[in-house]
């Protein structure tokens, strides 16, 4: 009953991963955080609340959910020699240099790097102090990528709001809220909380198996979540359709090139280990962009293209045949970009939107006192051979 099988020789190996916080199902297209629909939790709630519930197990009540936000508003400040971090960056270091300069920022907050023993106080603290600095660290690290001056974060703001405040608001002129852009940014937040063992939570679980800190575990998270097979693909889904409407917009040419077995090109946002049938965070983020594009009155050619390379591609056997539908990452850059948020910074907000599952997963296995992650491998390599010196070879 403890999810261990333990083989002839004793070994304690994990089955599959034991979890009470998030619940898939593929075929039908549910996504449950805590048993929570994310359709309600996307339209109602906030991205501190689900958080909250991630991590905790609960939807926490008036007085909880004022501590936990005043918790994390009160850590938003990170150490000024911090900056040196940056100082240190070049300016263009490489296409993802905002997800970098973040994993080292991240990296740096060693004071508890060895507090393997789990005083709950501890625990609670470095929760809020990772969740208030993530944000301000990935503001700063776009800022500097920009050649901008960093806006210190400000208490009287949420926190949506005060990480757009951080990343667009210059000091040389008033920076209005936009009530739309903080209410889609909190959804997009909320969709991107956590999704089971996915290649980036898995990555949490195994580093934080070792009694790593947290700090550590998360980085090892934020790298693995890098891949454009993974967190990356928001990112290069945007690239290919900037790349359709340059070559004039045709759709299908892109869907036959995705198919072509000699090609290793796929069609980016396509396709899910789990999901068989769709996405439901796809179905949201389209229909949200759809409103927030018409309210903010943007109109971005790339939602058009993808409409059509959707429509395309579920009209194809290949696609429908290997059960390939949109997945979060094929609207979400079209609704980031609607919002403000450049696409460098895509996968950062992939990565500021999963951290509260990644906080809540590592918090589940600590908790349950899991042995260090070992998983185990099928040996198909040479049976036993004589070594053979350098002059017989
Ligand atoms: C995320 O796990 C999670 O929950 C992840 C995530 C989360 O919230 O954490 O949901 C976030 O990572 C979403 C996925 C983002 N990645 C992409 O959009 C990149 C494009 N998609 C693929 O690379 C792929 O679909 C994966 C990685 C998402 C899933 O890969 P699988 O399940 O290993 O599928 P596969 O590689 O075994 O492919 C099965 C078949 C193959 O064809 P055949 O060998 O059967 O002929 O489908 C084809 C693949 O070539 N295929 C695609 C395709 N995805 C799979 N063909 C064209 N375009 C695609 N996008």
């Amino acid at each position: 009953e403890t999810g261990f099988i333990t083989s002839d020789t004793g070994y304690k190996s994990t089955g599959a991963t034991r979890s009470a916080i998030t619940f898939l199902n593929g075929e039908k297209g549910i996504l449950r955080y805590r048993g929570y629909p994310i359709e309600q939790l996307a339209s109602q709630s906030d991205f501190l609340e689900v958080a909250y519930l991630l991590i905790y197990g609960d939807l926490p009540g008036k007085e909880e959910l004022e501590s936990f936000t005043h918790g994390i508003t009160r850590h938003t400040l990170i150490h000024e020699d911090m900056k040196k971090l940056y100082e240190g960056y070049p300016e263009k270091a490489h296409p993802m240099g905002v997800l970098a300069s973040m994993i080292s920022a991240l990296s740096t907050f060693y004071p508890d790097a060895h507090n393997t023993q789990l005083h709950p106080e501890q625990v609670n603290l470095t929760i809020r102090r990772l969740i208030a600095k993530s944000a301000t660290i990935a503001a700063w690290s776009y800022r500097k990528s920009q050649g901008f001056p960093i806006m210190y974060p400000q208490n009287r703001l949420d926190y949506c709001a005060n990480f757009l405040h951080m990343m667009f608001a210059l000091p040389t002129e008033e920076y209005e809220i936009n009530p739309t852009v903080v209410k889609a940014l909190n959804t997009l937040l909320i969709l991107h909380a956590d999704h089971e063992q996915n290649c980036s939570t898995s990555t949490v679980r195994i580093a934080g198996s070792s009694h790593a800190s947290l700090y550590a575990a998360i980085s090892s998270g934020v790298c693995a979540l890098w891949g454009p097979l993974h967190g990356g693909a928001n990112q290069k889904v945007i690239e290919m359709l900037e790349h359709i409407r340059r070559e004039g917009g045709d759709v299908k040419k892109m869907v036959e090139k995705a198919k072509d077995k000699d090609s290793d090109f796929r069609l980016m946002g396509f396709g899910h280990r789990v999901y068989k049938n769709f996405d439901p965070r796809a179905k949201i983020i389209k229909k949200v962009s759809d409103e927030v594009l018409n309210e903010l009155g943007v109109d971005d050619p790339l939602l058009e293209i993808a409409t059509s390379l959707e429509e395309v591609a579920l009209n194809d056997s290949y696609f429908v045949d290997r059960k390939l539908y949109p997945n979060v990452d094929f609207y979400s850059g079209i609704l980031y970009r609607a919002i403000g948020i450049p696409t460098e910074m895509f996968t950062v907000m992939f990565a500021l939107g999963r951290l509260p599952g990644w906080i809540a997963q590592w918090k589940e296995m600590r908790d349950n006192n899991e042995p260090i992650s070992r998983p185990r491998q099928i040996y198909v390599g040479p049976t036993e051979r004589d070594y053979v010196p350098l002059e017989k070879r």
